[in-house]
């Protein structure tokens, strides 16, 4: 995709240079200058015209009629320079990456030295436009008879940069990655519940592994039986498709030790059970794997980026279905760690298989977990469609996983977990915990009963009900599937220092 020039050196005419021009520098010089010079000073005509400008967001696309290296030059405002954080570069790469796509472009140079500022460095540029380019033009092609277009995609980009040619090209890949592993989350959370069963999900992790050269194991509902993963099956009880424990091992380091144990609910779709969910509430249901794509996604970027860490992803994967066979509220069942549960409420689905996961990860070495789940509409009412939630027994771990979500660009925020909602959790005349204890607050609730089956290990849940999917365009992607977390969750692996014993 990308390749990286230090000279302006082209053997045939290119279809397009893109360009930057902040607030300060909307002079015409440099190498806008020179593409002035060959315009016969047409640029600073249009810049005096307001046709070019150096206004935020603002592209303008001017046609050079031969005469210069490029057919089209994308002049690309940046506002003012001091507001052009890393985060906000992404998001301008991005809507040059959609407007690239809109004019059918195939091939593309990027002048990356013109999006700088003081604060902003060349590797960092580097990361911004390899991440947005992937991400701003992905399409969820779907299963109609007939395309409409005929569809050009963006094969190439130039970098024309005077930074080490090496390095950039390397943070370019870096940042590609990082838009590719989020692709292929959104592309399975987009995939429809008779397409993506955990069946297939399990021959996607088969396949990914294979790649990578991960471990994998995949627990079958025999395996689940003798292991007494009680919740995991209840769940799966009222299915026709087989339920699937999916277990990957990457291992970085050269020991087993300081294992991150990353956890995913994927339910590929949830009904609700006999507490069924009303008609409106059902259809979109099949994005409800949203946080096993985060996994898969995030595996495949550290896949590619092999850092040195361990990590050891678990995903619990079935539907949530009605039958003869289904489990039942009032029914009680017993988890893998052997605590007992009082279903309320068969919607509370993915408490119940993260229950299990989540042992299961403590007993093959995970040292601190991270579950991501599409768990609750309580997150959705507090936070929104743009803001995960985020819960933990441990500030040093959260702060980490906070600070890579900065970095990331995902936004997140942290709901407490206090002594009074475990009460709630715990109180059940009949078994250990309930998985509903009520609707206010039920956020807390269901990773309060998560955090039950963490115990003492250090442990941050994501409820990514609300970001999961999105109704609208946006800069960085499509309507549909978003992806979100595959960015912080790698961050978090590449960066994650062990924590403080205290
Ligand atoms: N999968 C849903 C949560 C959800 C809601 C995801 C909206 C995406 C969008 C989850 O299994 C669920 O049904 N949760 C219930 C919990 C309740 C029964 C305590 C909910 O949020 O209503
Ligand atoms: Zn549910
Ligand atoms: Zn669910």
């Amino acid at each position: 995709m990308f390749t990286v020039q230090n000279q302006m050196n082209f053997t045939d005419q290119q279809a397009a240079l893109i360009i930057g021009l902040s607030e300060k520098n909307k002079k015409v010089e440099g190498l806008l200058g020179e593409l002035d010079d060959q315009l016969d000073g047409q640029i600073t005509s249009l810049l005096k015209e307001g046709d070019i400008s150096a206004r935020k967001n603002n592209i303008a696309k001017i046609h050079t009629f031969g005469q210069t290296a490029f057919k089209r030059i994308f002049v690309v405002g940046l506002g003012r320079e001091e507001q052009l954080s890393f985060e906000e570069l992404r998001k301008t790469f991005g809507k040059v990456g959609k407007a690239v796509q809109e004019s059918k472009l195939k091939n593309v140079a990027v002048a990356l030295d013109t999006f700088l500022t003081e604060s902003l460095e060349i590797l960092d540029a580097a990361h911004a436009l390899g991440e947005a380019i992937p991400l701003a033009t992905y399409k969820y092609t779907g299963y109609k008879k007939q395309s409409n277009e005929l569809e050009v995609t963006l094969e190439n980009v130039t970098v024309i940069t005077t930074g080490d040619a090496d390095e950039v090209q390397a943070s370019l890949q870096v940042g590609y990655h990082y838009g590719t592993g989020t692709n292929s989350a959104r592309t399975l959370v987009n995939l429809p519940g008779n397409m993506l069963t955990a069946t297939d999900m399990a021959n996607y992790a088969a396949e990914l592994s294979s790649r990578y050269g991960f471990e994998l194991e995949i627990l079958e509902k025999e395996d689940m039986e003798k292991l007494g993963m009680g919740a995991m099956l209840a769940v799966n009880q009222g299915s026709v498709e087989p339920p699937k424990m999916i277990v990957m091992k990457y291992q970085g380091k050269e020991e087993w030790t300081d294992v991150i144990g990353l956890v995913g609910k994927g339910i590929t779709f949830d009904t609700g059970g006999y507490s069924i969910k009303p008609k409106d509430g059902i259809v979109g249901m099949k994005s409800d794997m949203g946080g096993a794509a985060s996994v898969l996604g995030a595996m495949e970027v550290i896949g590619e980026l092999k850092p040195e860490q361990n990590v050891l992803a678990v995903i619990a994967s079935t539907d949530n279905m009605i039958s003869g066979t289904a489990f039942k509220p009032d029914d009680v069942i017993t988890s893998m760690s052997g605590k007992t549960i009082e279903v309320l409420n068969t919607d509370a689905e993915g408490r119940l298989v993260l229950a299990d996961a989540i042992t299961y990860a403590k007993q093959h070495g995970a040292n601190y977990l991270v579950d991501v789940a599409t768990l609750t509409g309580g997150v959705v009412v507090a936070l929104g469609h743009h803001t995960t939630g985020a819960m933990t027994n441990n500030e040093a771990l959260f702060e980490q996983i906070l600070e890579a979500s900065y970095e990331a660009g995902e936004e997140m925020w942290r709901l407490p977990i206090f002594e009074h909602a475990k009460e709630r959790v715990r109180n059940s005349k009949v078994a250990d915990l309930n998985n509903s204890p009520g609707r206010d607050g039920h956020a807390i609730f269901a990773a309060t009963f998560i955090g039950e089956f963490a115990e003492d290990t250090p442990w941050v849940h994501l409820d990514i009900a609300g970001t999961a999917t999105t109704t609208s365009n946006y800069d960085l992607g499509p309507a549909g599937g978003t992806g979100v977390m595959v960015r912080t969750l790698v961050t978090f692996v590449l960066r994650f220092g062990q924590l403080e014993e205290v």
